[in-house]
């Protein structure tokens, strides 16, 4: 994998932490090309140290993997006009376009690993759902984990309708922590803190219990139930948030998210 050449099309925020974390990891940087219309974008991915071009057919040229980076919009036309062969593996990170519009657009045969990236592999704390087309080797498999292992974790899912769910789960998932942290942010100023405050108090225990849920041993409902006292405030908390029904209410939110993948994914396979 470490001499394999890798060319990003499309060089925006999500092709760059990709690339960052790559040269990081001691990917030589002399084997990573990037190529984008935007001359900001070829500057910026220039600085880590990488092969910067406008041209996509230049760039994947000898490259044995092809990381589409490029919004879901303009992939049918970009890929369309890639001039791949069937050795090269094609990895997408577009959020809701099928293996099979892939495929449409490459060639049946072209090994292609679909990837459900989220937000915070921006700061190399992302996690990405994974699944092949058939074509994929184990070595191109080991090769598109180190990939997008670059900015996360990853996860490899068995079929590629899971990816709708890691799309709710993961995809969707950091816009509902961000939510509920608004609300505790409002809640807590209604409450007679003042902003800054409140905000530091919910960002603080917002990084205090993902940490105390990923490190430790424990499963979050036995966190939830040892910080929960019979007759506190935790319990008395938590008793309204039951009465509302905010479970479910959780579980009708994820499954529109997925349905919402699957509409995208058809959309995008009947063009
Ligand atoms: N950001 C996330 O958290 C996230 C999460 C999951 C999945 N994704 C997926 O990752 C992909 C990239 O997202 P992003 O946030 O990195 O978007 P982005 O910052 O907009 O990057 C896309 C880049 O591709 C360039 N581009 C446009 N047309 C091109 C062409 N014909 N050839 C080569 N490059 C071209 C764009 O240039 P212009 O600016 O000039 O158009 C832009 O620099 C998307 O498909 C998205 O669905 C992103």
């Amino acid at each position: 994998m470490s001499k394999q050449t890798i060319a990003f099309i499309g060089a925006g925020n999500m092709a760059r932490s990709l690339i960052t974390g790559l040269v990081r990891s001691g990917h030589p940087a002399d084997r990573i090309r990037a190529s984008d219309p935007m001359n900001a974008q070829l500057e910026a991915v220039r600085s880590t140290g990488i092969i910067a071009m406008d041209s996509n057919s230049e760039a994947v040229e000898d490259a044995e993997i092809v990381v589409l980076a490029v919004k879901p919009q303009v992939l049918g036309e970009v890929l369309s006009g890639l001039k791949l062969n069937e050795t090269q593996l094609l990895i997408s990170i577009a959020a809701g376009v099928p293996l099979q519009s892939l495929e449409a657009w490459s060639s049946a045969n072209q090994p292609i690993v679909r990837c459900m990236p989220n937000t915070p592999a921006l700061l190399g704390a992302g996690i990405s759902g994974l699944f092949p087309n058939p074509a994929v080797s184990m070595a191109q498999r080991r090769a598109a984990e180190a990939i997008l292992g670059a900015a996360g974790k990853t996860i490899w899912v068995d079929t590629e309708a899971l990816l709708d769910a890691v799309t709710a789960v993961s995809g969707s998932g950091p816009a509902y922590f961000f939510y509920l942290m608004e609300a505790m942010v409002e809640a807590g100023t209604n409450l007679g803190l003042d902003r800054d405050t409140a905000t530091a108090l919910t960002l603080e225990t917002a990084y205090g219990a993902a940490l105390m849920a990923k490190e430790g041993e424990l499963s979050p409902a036995q966190l939830r139930s040892n910080v929960t006292s019979p007759g506190g405030t935790t319990e008395r908390a938590l008793s309204i948030l039951d009465a509302a029904d905010s479970r479910a209410v959780i579980g009708r939110a994820l499954a529109g998210a997925a349905e919402r993948s699957r509409e995208l994914a058809e959309e995008f396979g009947r063009r």
